[in-house]
């Protein structure tokens, strides 16, 4: 098994996609494995959500057959906090989750985007260079969170990975082009081998309540309305938890091979291959909460104009994940979102 023996350190680990690939590693790997993982634990959203993903940590590494866990609560931006971390577990695999998400925030937030997505990458990617010091054995695989959103107002669809990127429509969307340029650099200059993952609107169980359908859901048990942006009129690759961390497993046991300039670096990109319109997106959003009973008729609207830093579009060119893994995401809206409404039921309405 490729985790056995290993130490991987996951950062953002109490948030939506860190805790989840957390908690498949310890449950499809053995006692011999031990994650790492830091967070720390800001209010961007509520922090219940996070205590209640790190609880189902705790549980899960509490059975004798799966890897340990290690919580570290501290900020990636404290350099000395990173390196005693690294210092003191060694790990030889390093996920890089954490980061300051949301395209809107970033609008009236811009600091912390550069406090998280930048100098946090960069703490980790100098702790990443150090880890070969004085011959030691050192990390094996960077891998990183990247975003649908550099591609930013690109026309031309689907997103591939030869499309020019330069062009971001947010300060979030821009900290994201940078690490992959930060990644690629250290690759370049210290031989670190590392893969970015440009992920598209992921959504699932445990999810983050700052994204639509979320947001949704509790905007319609309040009985307010809802916000359609664009008047509907946009589009996107909704991407269903499980088959994230499917893709992620699979690329972080794939340590990436010197390319053409004899730099060991990759990206891919990671969504459903199937957008859906924010309309359709709302219809199975009401038709799967109305079958849990958690509403009883579908909500109210408010169309509204664009807003600043939204794209009309995102759609994955996943070419290069089923040539180099055989495998694309593939659940299907209805599917993801039941399961969706069936936790939020559970979560938050029984008693
Ligand atoms: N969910 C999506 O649809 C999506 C889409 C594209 C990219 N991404 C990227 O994937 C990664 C994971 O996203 P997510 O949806 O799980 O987000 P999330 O907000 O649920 O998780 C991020 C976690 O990082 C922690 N964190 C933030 N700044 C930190 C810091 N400076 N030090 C330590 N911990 C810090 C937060 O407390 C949070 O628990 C992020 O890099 C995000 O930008 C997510």
């Amino acid at each position: 098994m490729f985790y056995t023996n290993k130490t991987i350190l996951i950062t953002g680990v109490a948030g939506f996609i860190g805790s989840y690939l957390a908690k498949y590693i310890l449950e499809n790997s053995d006692h011999t494995v031990t994650i790492v993982g830091i967070d720390n634990l800001n209010d961007y959203y509520d922090v219940t959500l996070k205590g209640t993903r790190l609880t189902l940590l705790k549980d899960a590494a509490e059975i004798p057959a799966n890897g340990t866990f290690v919580f570290v609560k501290g900020n990636l931006a404290d350099k000395e906090l990173v390196n005693s971390v690294f210092q003191e577990y060694s790990p030889s695999i390093v996920v890089n989750l954490a980061a300051q998400a949301g395209v809107r925030y970033s609008i009236t937030n811009p600091d912390s985007y550069m406090e998280s997505n930048v100098m946090g990458f960069f703490n980790i990617l100098e702790a990443c260079r150090h880890s070969y010091d004085d011959g030691a054995k050192g990390i094996e695989h960077l891998v990183y969170a990247s975003s649908s959103s550099v591609y930013g107002a690109n026309k031309k669809v689907p997103y591939s990975l030869e499309d020019q990127v330069d062009h971001p429509v947010s300060l979030y969307a821009a900290t994201k082009k940078s690490n992959e340029l930060f990644a690629y650099a250290y690759s370049k200059l210290y031989g670190i081998p590392s893969t970015g993952l440009r992920f598209f609107t992921v959504y699932g169980p445990l999810g983050r309540p700052d994204m639509a359908y979320f947001g949704f859901t509790n905007k319609i048990l309040q009985g307010q309305k809802i916000a359609i942006f664009n008047h509907g009129d946009m589009y996107r690759d909704f991407t269903y938890i499980d088959d994230i961390i499917i893709g992620l497993s699979n690329v972080i046991q794939k340590t990436p091979v010197e390319d053409d300039n004899g730099v060991k670096y990759k990206l891919y990109n990671i969504g459903n291959n199937k957008p859906e319109s924010l309309m359709y997106f709302v219809e199975t959003l009401e038709k799967c909460l109305m079958e849990e009973g958690i509403i009883s008729r579908p909500a109210e609207k408010e169309f509204l104009p664009m807003q600043p830093g939204d794209v009309y579009q995102t759609y994955a060119d996943v070419t290069d994940l089923i040539n180099d893994f055989g495998f694309k995401p593939s659940t299907s809206l209805y599917d993801g979102l039941r399961k969706y409404a069936k936790w939020y039921k559970e979560f938050y309405l029984s008693t």
